[in-house]
């Protein structure tokens, strides 16, 4: 098991905790080397678990790498976990390797950066996943009974995976069907208007199929 530090982790302990926040408050750690002053930061380090090496994932990294290079005129940190996550649908530990000897950085610097944006998925995606749409259109037809029925059935209380890990449920500001409000869209199809009743039967077809 290897060990990094994550900003997210450190972003917590350090709001909880005032006192420990470095003089000027707390930089970004998107900007690479970020001061953090003079706290103890071995007291905040979080063990997170991470996967096995995948033939062929690094390989894969690496060649998406090469390409954004050569269609960005800018390439940073960020910009490579973006085009990592496009990609591959996630970042792996081969993908944040990669991206830290890219960047000619450490691979905490990488993972600071990866744990810092919740968007970032660290672990494979479910098989299927559904968007609900909360945005004004679709809040004011009805989107909040619609996502109340979905979370019912998927046993969630919020945005994330399921217990099985079959689905996935994500929350959308705009997913650019307003006339069809309230909308939502499941492994890429789109529904709407959909009733909290369709939408939730939707979910359970989606949650039978998940094993398969
Ligand atoms: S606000 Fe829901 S699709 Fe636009």
């Amino acid at each position: 098991m290897r060990t990094y530090a994550t900003s997210t982790s450190l972003h917590k302990v350090l709001f909880s905790r005032n006192a420990w926040l470095p003089e000027g408050g707390l930089d970004c750690p998107c900007k690479v080397n970020a001061p953090y002053g003079s706290m103890s930061v071995s007291a905040i380090f979080h063990e997170v678990p991470l996967t096995q090496e995948r033939a062929g994932l690094r390989q894969q990294a690496r060649e998406i790498l090469e390409s954004h290079r050569k269609s960005q005129s800018t390439v940073t940190v960020l910009s490579c976990l973006l085009a990592l996550e496009d990609h591959l649908g996630w970042l792996p530990e081969e993908a944040i390797d990669e991206a830290a000897r890219f960047n000619n950085v450490s691979t905490n610097d990488v993972w600071a950066v990866a744990s810092f944006y919740t968007n970032f998925r660290l672990s494979p995606p479910p098989a299927h996943t559904i968007e609900v749409c909360w945005g004004p259109t679709c809040h004011i037809k009805g989107a909040m009974a619609v996502l109340a029925h979905i979370q019912d059935a998927l046993h969630l209380n919020s945005e994330g995976d399921t217990a099985d890990g079959g689905v996935t449920l994500k929350y959308n500001t705009c997913l650019g069907a307003c006339a069809q409000a309230p909308v939502v869209m499941a492994d890429h199809h789109l529904m709407g208007p959909a009733s909290p009743q369709e939408a939730a039967e939707l979910v359970r077809r989606l949650v039978g199929l998940a094993g398969d």
